[in-house]
């Protein structure tokens, strides 16, 4: 199951073939909106529709807010009425969903995964978790990719993951990502958004919250209407008056500035960590919704000198991945993350000891390491970290130590009996 930004599916993988599943509507993707009407919870179209009519009951976006609050019906609740949303369509089509692999972004952290899977149990879910990138990677697996170098980006309506994958015949290997929760689909629309009240000299304080919703909206069909035209108007009435703006494709560029670089230091990223250049990949694929832009299409070609691949379903390809993940299990390339409190403990160790810097470290990469390196050598390199973080602490917070320190020997302890029985 994925819970996107914007969209969220369920897919299933069983006989050797994989597939999305419509929703109760029969349609996919499910939106991820979730509303109140009259005391009662709606998710998806309905409450996508509401954004517009009841915006202070209904929600979207709530996927980028998991792990910094958890007010009353905060987004953990929101998130969990999706998921609960996508069991019992799944329980209409006779699918009775228990174990549940999810993808997540590799910019996600500790509270990040803790909150996504807190809202997976409260739906009657037991969660793993890949990331977006081990996901696409296996999907384009099943696909035919062998015996390359292949460069992933997953553009989404409010992530970015990339990594470098490295296919062994059919088998892919994580060697580097990065990914950021500050740039997304969300972002390009937010842009077009400001600048038409730039243009316009409309004070944003002055817009109402139907009228935000509205623009908004406006915004959204305008972007989408620049992955196929040149030039497009955005319009909205606000104040009693109809507005309308003319932008072009390369306006939207110049507007965009900012997340496109934000898209390049991640790549930067990807690169720098697997001490390689743009020109060695071999394939580029790009999935998400929002890698439709033409522009990071021509901004990956003029970066790797070919044409990106968008042959699986952009929307579709990290829920396709997922369920491979959860059919092939321990027996797949990846460490699916499991959701117990020593998993986690671990996580929580990895990041503070490598620090956001090192995010190819994070745990994808380590889920590889931890399959090839000896127990002895891990605890070695973990505690060598440690010690760096310790000093770069200067002493000042004992108690995260003590604390990282522990999670590091339950960590280890649970993988040695995980090996032992296996
Ligand atoms: N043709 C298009 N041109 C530009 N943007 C598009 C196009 N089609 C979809 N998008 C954008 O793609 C985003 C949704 O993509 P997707 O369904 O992959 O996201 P998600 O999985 O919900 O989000 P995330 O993975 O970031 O949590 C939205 O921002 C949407 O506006
Ligand atoms: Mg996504």
């Amino acid at each position: 199951m994925a819970l996107g930004t914007t969209n969220c599916l369920a897919a299933l993988c069983a006989g050797g073939k994989c597939a999305t599943l419509p929703n109760s509507f029969g349609l996919k993707p499910t939106p991820a909106a979730v509303c109140l009407m009259d005391g009662k919870a709606a998710v998806g179209e309905i409450a996508k529709n509401r954004l517009l009519t009841h915006p202070e009951t209904s929600f979207e976006g709530f996927k980028r807010r998991l792990g910094h609050n958890n007010e009353n019906f905060g987004p953990i609740d929101q998130a969990s009425l999706v998921f609960r949303k996508l069991k019992s369509d799944l329980k209409l089509l006779g699918v009775e969903a228990l174990d549940v692999v999810t993808p997540v972004s590799c910019a996600f952290g500790y509270s990040q995964v803790d909150a996504m899977s807190e809202s997976m149990r409260g739906a009657g879910l037991r969660p793993r978790f890949v990331t977006d990138s081990e996901a696409s990677a296996l999907a384009y697996s099943y696909a035919g990719f062998k015996d390359c170098l292949a460069l992933f980006i997953d553009l989404g309506g409010g992530t970015l993951d990339a990594a470098l994958v490295s296919y062994e015949g059919a088998r892919p290997r994580i060697i580097s990502c990065a990914g950021s929760m500050e740039v997304g689909g969300d972002d390009f629309t937010d842009s077009l958004a400001q600048r038409f009240l730039k243009e316009l000299r409309i004070n944003s304080s002055s817009l109402d919250i139907y009228e935000r919703a509205e623009l908004k909206k406006s915004a959204e069909a305008a972007k989408l209407q620049l992955s196929r035209d040149p030039v497009v108007k955005l319009e909205g009435i606000f104040m009693g008056k109809s507005r309308e703006l003319i932008i072009s494709a390369d306006d939207f560029i110049t507007i965009s500035k900012e997340h496109l670089f934000k898209v390049s230091k991640v790549l930067q990223q990807v690169f720098r960590d697997a001490s390689t250049r743009p020109s060695r990949v071999d394939r580029c694929v790009l999935s998400g919704g929002a890698a439709k832009m033409p522009a990071i299409s021509s901004g990956l070609s003029r970066m790797t000198g070919g044409f990106p691949i968008r042959s699986l379903p952009p929307e579709e390809v990290s829920c396709i991945g997922a369920s491979i993940a959860a059919a092939l299990g321990d027996q797949g390339p990846f460490l699916l993350r499991a959701t117990n409190n020593t998993s986690l403990g671990a996580l929580s160790y990895i990041e503070l000891v490598t620090g956001a810097e090192e995010r190819n470290l994070r745990l994808l990469a380590w889920g590889e390491r931890l399959r090839q390196e000896s127990l002895g050598s891990l605890r070695l390199q973990l505690t060598q970290r440690l010690s760096v973080f310790a000093g770069a602490l200067g002493g000042r917070n004992p108690k995260i130590l003590e604390e990282a320190a522990a999670s590091l020997e339950s960590f280890l302890k649970k993988m040695d009996k995980d090996r032992k029985n296996p």
